[in-house]
């Protein structure tokens, strides 16, 4: 698919196909586009839990507090991204700096998974909305999470929609 193609069709999911399953491939494939993102001094602190099965279950329930995404719980599977330590330069950095270079390295990774995964045809939904104690006890870390990600097959005919955004006089200036 061609770039601008993947920028405007990538959208969130909330509609999947559950009988339809992710293959290992296409995974790794997403969390390799991810580890290529650039991260504050290439610390890369995140990491990437890929829950299927049962155990994708459980994850997605931890999801759905308060009538929230419930379409996740027809996703096939489900990417936990938890913070991991920054390594000595970028916490320096950060420190003197007093920047939250972590949030920016896991936004910027993750919008390079869900890419490409729109790039192979599949369906993502970034989820900030989860009970993290529950997904903490599951995957038995005291990590800070971050952000899940549903990961699938759109169910058929489920519609492109138009996209809604600012216009762009609004989120940009130019001064010479
Ligand atoms: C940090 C973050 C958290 C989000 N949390 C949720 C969520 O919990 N549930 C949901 O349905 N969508 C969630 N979204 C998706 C946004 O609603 C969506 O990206 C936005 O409305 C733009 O729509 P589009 O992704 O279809 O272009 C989240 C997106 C981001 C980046």
């Amino acid at each position: 698919m061609d770039f601008s193609q993947v920028l405007t069709r990538r959208q969130s999911c909330r509609s999947y196909d559950p009988r339809r399953e992710v293959s290992k491939e296409d995974v790794l494939a997403c969390i390799e586009a991810a580890g290529l993102a650039p991260s504050a001094c290439n610390s890369q602190p995140y990491y990437f839990t890929v829950c299927t099965g049962e155990f994708g279950r459980a994850v997605a329930k931890a999801c759905t507090g308060m009538g929230m995404n419930k379409f996740a719980l027809d996703a096939p599977c489900l990417i936990v991204v938890r913070e991991a330590p920054y390594n000595k330069t970028a916490a320096v950095g950060s420190k003197f700096k007093n920047q939250d270079y972590r949030s920016i390295d896991i936004g910027l990774a993750v919008s390079q998974l869900v890419l490409e995964a729109q790039n192979r045809g599949l369906a993502t939904c970034i989820l900030g909305w989860f009970d993290e104690k529950k997904l903490k006890d599951l995957l038995d870390t005291d990590a800070h999470i971050r952000l899940v990600i549903t990961l699938g097959y759109a169910k058929e005919g489920d519609p492109l929609r138009k996209k809604s955004r600012k216009e762009i006089e609004k989120i940009v200036e130019f001064k010479e």
